[in-house]
């Protein structure tokens, strides 16, 4: 079992990974939280699976708790399943010394953790991310949100965790489409923070893919541990620092809006996202043209989608729609840049003649 920790003073926590972590979430949890009432919120897909698993160990343990089922898809982040959630707290009675037990991927997780983070002012959260997305990522460093129709993550907050458990051997019924879209996660520390480990991931490639325990492990523990570093750097993404995790979602997350969250899984926005993010960085700061290559290359090989064909609306739209991204400055789109693999920087003003241009580099 591996443990990563995430220091943010009085916010510290662990994030465990490894098999077998469900059936011991209950004693783990009862390290961290003090009351003994808990809702476990999950989607229709993870529940009937593992939910079970969660409740007995958590029951085990001494806590009561009351399930929350919600439909699985991108379409569950949003105002209405918020609402949802929030009357069956208050339906279950919890108080503030409850704590909110998200058990899925990055949707559940998101979702579960904003609604700890309003309820009551806020109450405590756990994450048992089901997901790779989840657990390389969003179960790590506490931003939570719900999407608008308008835009992606528009409504949200920070609120860390009390602790994150990655159980490795949730990933076994894991679809390969999510599988892949977990790995453009992955693949993105590697470019924006450790050559090294882009190395580590072009070799590993196949045996990846092939879900191998061993590498699994260890491309989870090392994106957690890249993670943690800059959340422990910038926890409010004030200084920059966390930007950089953005590195590939101004095009990506524009993708996903004009898709109305259906059409790609994140991870695909993401992955043709940071295709044309290294495209930009060989234009505006001076990437070598065969680092962008290697990335281009290494989302082929990992099956995920690097092309896009855009029809002139959806050119127009996704403008529109990246003009909302959040790290934008005085209605200017600026972009995570990497000047090689390895390093990363941000706030990067791009005019929409060079969005256009790069756009036009994505047909197939
Ligand atoms: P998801 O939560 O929709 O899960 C993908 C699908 O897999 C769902 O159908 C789910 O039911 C199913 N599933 C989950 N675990 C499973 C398992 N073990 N076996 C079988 N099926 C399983 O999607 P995701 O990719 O995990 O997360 C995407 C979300 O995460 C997006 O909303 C994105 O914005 C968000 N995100 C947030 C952060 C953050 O920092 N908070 C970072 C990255 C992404
Ligand atoms: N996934 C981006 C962040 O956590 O900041």
């Amino acid at each position: 079992m591996k443990k990563v920790q995430v220091s943010l003073g009085e916010r510290s926590y662990n994030i465990w990974i490894g098999p077998g972590l469900l059936s011991q979430a209950g004693q783990k949890i009862a390290k961290v939280v003090d009351g003994r009432k808990c809702a476990l919120i999950t989607d229709d897909k993870v529940g009937p699976v593992y939910a079970e698993e969660v409740s007995k160990s958590l029951k085990a343990a001494g806590f009561d708790v009351a399930l929350i089922e919600l439909p699985s898809g991108e379409k569950t982040k949003s105002l209405k399943w918020l609402g949802h959630c929030y009357d069956q707290l208050a339906q279950a009675r919890l108080d503030r010394k409850s704590f909110l037990v998200a058990l899925g991927g990055g949707v559940v997780g998101d979702l579960a953790g904003f609604v700890a983070a309003s309820y009551l002012r806020g109450i405590d959260c756990i994450q048992i991310p089901t997901t790779l997305l989840a657990q390389v990522d969003s179960s790590v460093g506490g931003k939570v949100g719900i999407n608008l129709k308008s835009g992606k993550n528009l409504v949200g907050a920070f609120h860390q965790p009390k602790t994150v458990l990655c159980d490795t051997d949730t990933l076994k019924t894991l679809p390969d489409r999510e599988l892949r879209a977990g790995l453009a996660e992955v693949i993105k520390y590697g470019i924006i923070w450790d050559a090294r480990f882009f190395s580590w991931i072009e070799k590993n490639t196949e045996l990846l893919l092939k879900k191998d325990e061993k590498a699994l492990t260890r491309a989870i523990g090392r994106s957690c541990a890249i993670k943690s570093e800059v959340v422990a750097e910038d926890e409010k993404e004030t200084t920059g620092a966390r930007a950089l995790l953005n590195f590939g979602h101004t095009l990506g997350h524009g993708l996903e809006a004009i898709s109305g969250y259906g059409q790609y899984l994140h991870g695909e926005a993401i992955s043709i996202g940071q295709v044309a993010a290294a495209r930009l960085s060989v234009q505006l700061v001076d990437m070598p043209q065969e680092h962008a290559l290697r990335i281009y290359k290494l989302f082929q090989s990992m099956e995920l989608p690097v092309e896009w064909n855009a029809s002139r609306s959806q050119e127009s739209k996704i403008l529109k729609a990246m003009q909302l991204d959040k790290k934008n400055v005085s209605g200017e789109i600026r972009f995570v840049l990497s000047s090689c693999i390895g390093r990363a920087s941000s706030g990067h003003p791009v005019s929409e003649a060079t969005i256009l241009n790069v756009i036009e580099t994505l047909r197939s």
